[in-house]
């Protein structure tokens, strides 16, 4: 027998599992919520994509994605793109395209900015995000009394999906990858760094032991969540009659890593996985 309820159906959706950092801090403010977390393995990483590559393949995903849940579980009521990469370059045009409430993630240049002492702040990123006019408007508006001092890396987005795989990310590797961090103008004096892609919080403290200490790093998670909490108060979720409610995830490939990455969804609640080939 069908039941009423009202459990906000949230989609959250990224190129692979680095969305998982920012779902984890909705959960954390929103626990009675119904989680469908998504990931684009079919088109990983995003972060080398041509634009408009991207911005036809998001909206291509989305569509299929909301077909797929609306089909077996009833209405999405809210959107989260937990991803810079996509955020930073597709957001006007998919909000064009749906009609639910759509959350981005971009660089929190804002907040990094603001709390800096030093006025020197580093920014590890996709390379596609780093070369953004979104991004470089965001320091502009933010940051143009600061040093920025711009790292992009897809290597360490390969690098957050193995540790979630359960393999061993070798040290070595990250620290070469934060390398220009000690050898930029004024690195000295660096004291906060901005995680702007989804997959990086994931590797938090791997990055703490490769940075100089008393590095504070910051990103949009918590952000993200409190908008969440926000637009969806403003906007009660219709009543769905589907009692399917338990939290998923979606993956556009079936690929030997989705079975490896089983033990680690589990750590996000997530105990069911469906393939949405697209
Ligand atoms: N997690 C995505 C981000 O926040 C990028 C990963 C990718 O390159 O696919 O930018």
């Amino acid at each position: 027998m069908n039941a009423i309820q009202h459990k906000p159906r949230i989609l959250v959706f990224d190129s692979g599992v680095g969305g998982l950092s920012v779902m984890h801090e909705i959960q954390q403010r929103l626990p009675h919520c119904q989680y469908l977390y998504a990931s684009d393995n079919a088109a990983f990483p995003y972060g080398t994509k041509a634009e408009s590559e991207l911005i036809a393949r998001v909206d291509q995903v989305l569509h299929a994605l909301l077909q797929h849940i609306e089909q077996g579980y009833g209405p999405v009521d809210m959107i989260v793109v937990a991803c810079n990469t996509a955020s930073t370059l597709t957001l006007p045009h998919i909000r064009s395209h749906f009609s639910q409430p759509i959350v981005g993630v971009v660089p929190a240049i804002k907040p990094a900015a603001l709390q800096s002492r030093s006025k020197v702040i580093g920014l590890l990123a996709t390379p596609a995000t780093v070369a953004r006019p979104y991004t470089h408007d965001l320091i502009k508006e933010h940051a143009a009394h600061c040093t920025v001092i711009s790292v992009g890396s897809s290597e360490l987005v390969q690098l957050a999906e193995q540790k979630l795989r359960g393999e061993i990310v070798a040290p070595e590797k990250i620290a070469a990858i934060v390398a220009p961090f000690y050898t930029a103008p004024r690195s000295t004096e660096l004291d906060t760094i901005v995680l702007a892609c989804t997959h990086f919080p994931l590797l938090k403290d791997e990055l703490r032991h490769s940075l100089p200490e008393g590095i504070q790093l910051i990103d949009s998670g918590e952000a993200i969540a409190r908008r969440v909490e926000f637009l969806l108060q403003q906007q009660p979720p219709v009543a769905h009659t589907d009692v399917r409610h338990g939290h998923l995830a979606l993956f556009t490939k079936a690929t030997r890593d989705v079975e490896l990455l089983r033990t680690a969804l589990r750590d996000f609640a997530l105990e069911n996985i469906e393939i949405v080939a697209c």
